[in-house]
């Protein structure tokens, strides 16, 4: 007897014999009746066309109000633009914007959802499952069904409805649009978007200082496997342009054991007695750079999970990200504080396209 017969006798047995072997088994006598549908209640839309009328102009209010919704948000984006010296201006942007698109969104759906309740076709159906093929016969038939969803939801017919949607989501994208204004190139006016990024406000002698307080930074204060957030001195929110600048110069300043540290033969000079600096931006799409992992010297990145490895020049060992985290070579002064050398040598931040390395 083969294992399949063997297997087939069980499975008999298991029919006549309810519970085996754990498996549950239905009795054919147990099976229980198609309850059908239950009858047809029309709505009131489908009995009184003063109902239906009333429907029709809701959903075209709800249109139209999406459209509102949508044109508001780009007015709100030219209305309240963003100052970057000033960081009060991204409140009453980020509010209105996002309420103008909140509502072009949420009209927009909730128009849709009470034509589909009230005015489409309210019938029931029973669709016997054929199988799937791509003959012409099945081919036609889909187009029959489109023609007759076309008719029983009136997109055809109503015409006001119709162009209002239509209306309404040829806008709801637009303060999308408008907004990638804000992305490179257009923000450098058509130049090299890779520009922005390759200049922060470290020169040579600027003190490293701790984030936010802005208090420099001696070398002997850096404990071996501490982790201090950086910005150059002097970048208050006094200083002009200072949201864009401080989210170039950001630095993540860490201390190993200098054994631990393997550097190349030209950035030998960057680091001082196992302190190193990196760039916080992500190179993969500019998030923030901040988690430290004291045993393994992992540097992680919240948002894709790209992982930067600090001992061996921050090289991504993991994750989207496709570039080291960008060095800013340091040293100390007269008075022991952490001085950079220079900028860094290369633009931080997401590698475009565009950008030579
Ligand atoms: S931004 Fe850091 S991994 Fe995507």
């Amino acid at each position: 007897m083969t294992n399949s017969d063997q297997r087939s006798d069980e499975d008999a047995i298991d029919v006549q014999g309810g519970y085996s072997s754990g498996i549950a088994v239905i009795d054919p006598e147990d099976s229980f009746t198609d309850p059908g549908i239950e009858p047809h209640r029309p709505r009131k839309t489908d009995l009184f066309p003063e109902a239906e009328k009333r429907s029709a102009r809701t959903v075209v209010a709800w249109m139209v109000l999406s459209a509102i919704g949508a044109v508001a948000a780009i007015v709100a984006y030219v209305v309240f633009p963003i100052d970057g010296h000033d960081i009060s201006t991204v409140r009453p942007n980020n509010l209105f914007l996002g309420l103008g698109i909140a509502l072009s969104l949420l009209a927009l759906g909730i128009g849709a959802v009470h034509w589909a309740r009230q005015l489409m076709v309210d019938e029931e159906t029973i669709d016997i499952r054929h199988p799937q093929r791509g003959s012409e016969e099945a081919q036609a038939g889909a187009l029959e069904v489109l023609d007759a969803a076309n008719k029983e939801s009136g997109f055809g017919r109503r015409t006001l409805i119709r162009r209002s949607l239509i209306g309404a989501a040829v806008l709801t994208p637009l303060p999308g649009i408008v907004m990638l204004r804000d992305l490179a190139p257009l923000a450098t006016q058509g130049g090299d978007p890779a520009e922005l990024l390759r200049h922060t406000m470290w020169t040579a002698g600027t003190r490293l200082t701790r984030d936010p307080d802005g208090t420099p930074i001696k070398a002997s204060d850096v404990q071996i496997g501490s982790a201090v957030h950086v910005i150059p001195e002097g970048l208050t929110n006094e200083t002009e342009d200072w949201l864009n600048k401080k989210a170039k110069a950001v630095v993540l300043v860490v201390r190993l054991e200098e054994e631990d540290l393997i550097e190349a033969e030209e950035k030998k000079s960057w680091s001082y007695h196992g302190i190193v600096a990196y760039s916080k931006i992500c190179t993969h799409v500019g998030c923030p750079v901040a988690l430290v992992e004291q045993h393994t010297h992992h540097l992680l990145c919240p948002c894709h999970q790209s992982t930067f490895d600090v001992a061996d020049g921050a090289k991504v060992i993991f994750g989207p990200a496709n570039r080291a985290l960008p060095q800013l070579p340091i040293a100390v002064d007269d008075e022991g504080y952490l001085v950079a050398q220079s900028d860094f040598h290369e633009p931080v931040g997401p590698s475009f396209p565009e950008r030579a390395l």
